[in-house]
């Protein structure tokens, strides 16, 4: 399949596997680029930009297909070095950034000397209007149904693609719910040139987490996942489990006063104890309603192939079917 997107990265089939906290590891990266998508090495998952300079080594051993890093810019009291990460991304010779969170216009200029196209993951039209304005190369859209951080807007895939689709003039992928090649046929329907998936790419052989997380994927519905943090205007889509229950619960009883501090011990650095000790009740961690759909176990490979030839028997077989007279 050619599309802007494919041809903007250089890549066989229009899916990227988006940045993800303690998933998003070259293991994974490398499987993704190798089976022909976009895999991307989650930047602030490594300690130090050295470590980031390693990971990218490490895959770039796994995969000599182009692999791309993402950087996330929240707030902080004290921020990440991202001078020494941006470094570790250009002498590591990556092309592809994938940007999150804040807006990256202050890093542009570096990322683009270096000949690096930048996607910059937006939540809203508005956003992505920004991100277009500053000189971003893609974005990606990430709707209401993601895993992760959906913003305060709330407007599902259905709206905001093709509201996008009605406002940008540079090429977006479909983030949010996306799992299959009906994802991705819907994507391209609504305007988008290829789709983002994150949740769906954590139940892979490849993923380098415990079982223990690839079984919650699969055991969960689309009813499972809960809004945390809303409060504090960081509102983040996570699995239920008893620790979310609990934040919830403090939520519900501080109210607007409701400070970080406050729920710390069920989002302040769980990720490791979850993703690669197993132990699921360890905090909240980011997923998304696709694990309604998620019912296996694949090889990255097998996920991204199938997933292209149902993409190709949609548009070939029954979509066409309905034009005959
Ligand atoms: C476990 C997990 C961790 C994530 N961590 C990050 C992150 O560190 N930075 C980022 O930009 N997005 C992060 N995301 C969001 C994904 O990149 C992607 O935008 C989102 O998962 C898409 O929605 P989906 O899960 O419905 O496919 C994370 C998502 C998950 C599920």
């Amino acid at each position: 399949m050619k599309t802007k997107i494919t041809e903007m990265f250089e890549i066989e089939h229009p899916i990227i596997q988006g940045g993800m906290h303690y998933v998003g590891f070259a293991e994974l990266a490398a499987a993704v680029s190798s089976a022909g998508g976009l895999g991307i090495i989650t930047g602030l998952t490594q300690r130090t930009p050295k470590a980031l300079a390693n990971e990218i080594g490490r895959c770039r051993e796994m995969t000599n297909r182009p692999f791309g890093v993402n950087l996330t810019f929240l707030p902080a009291v004290t921020p990440p070095d991202y001078p020494g990460y941006i470094r570790a991304i250009i002498d590591g010779g990556i092309k592809v950034v994938e940007t999150a969170g804040n807006n990256p216009q202050k890093w542009l200029p570096a990322l683009k000397e270096a000949g690096i196209k930048v996607i910059h993951k937006c939540t809203s039209v508005r956003h992505s209007l920004k991100a277009e304005s500053i000189g971003c190369d893609a974005v990606s859209v990430d709707g209401f149904e993601c895993g992760g951080h959906p913003g305060e807007d709330d407007v599902p895939n259905f709206i905001l693609l093709p509201r996008a689709a009605e406002e940008l003039k540079i090429p977006f992928v479909a983030s949010g719910g996306m799992a299959d090649g009906r994802s991705l046929v819907a994507a391209l329907s609504l305007g988008a040139d290829g789709m983002n998936m994150g949740t769906r790419f954590i139940a892979t052989k490849e993923a380098p987490v415990h079982e223990h997380v690839k079984q919650a994927l699969l055991a969960a519905t689309e009813l499972d996942t809960r809004l945390v943090m809303r409060p504090l205007r960081n509102t983040e889509r996570v699995l239920k489990n008893a620790a979310v229950d609990r934040l919830l619960e403090k939520e519900k009883a501080l109210g607007p006063k409701i400070k970080f501090e406050d729920i710390l011990g069920e989002v302040g650095g769980v990720y490791p104890r979850i993703m690669k000790e197993g132990d699921m009740d360890a905090g909240a961690w980011s997923c998304g309603m696709v694990a309604g759909l998620i019912h296996d176990i694949p090889t990255v490979k097998e996920l991204i192939d199938r997933t292209m030839s149902e993409a190709e028997a949609i548009i070939g077989r029954r979509l066409a079917s309905f034009m005959q007279a």
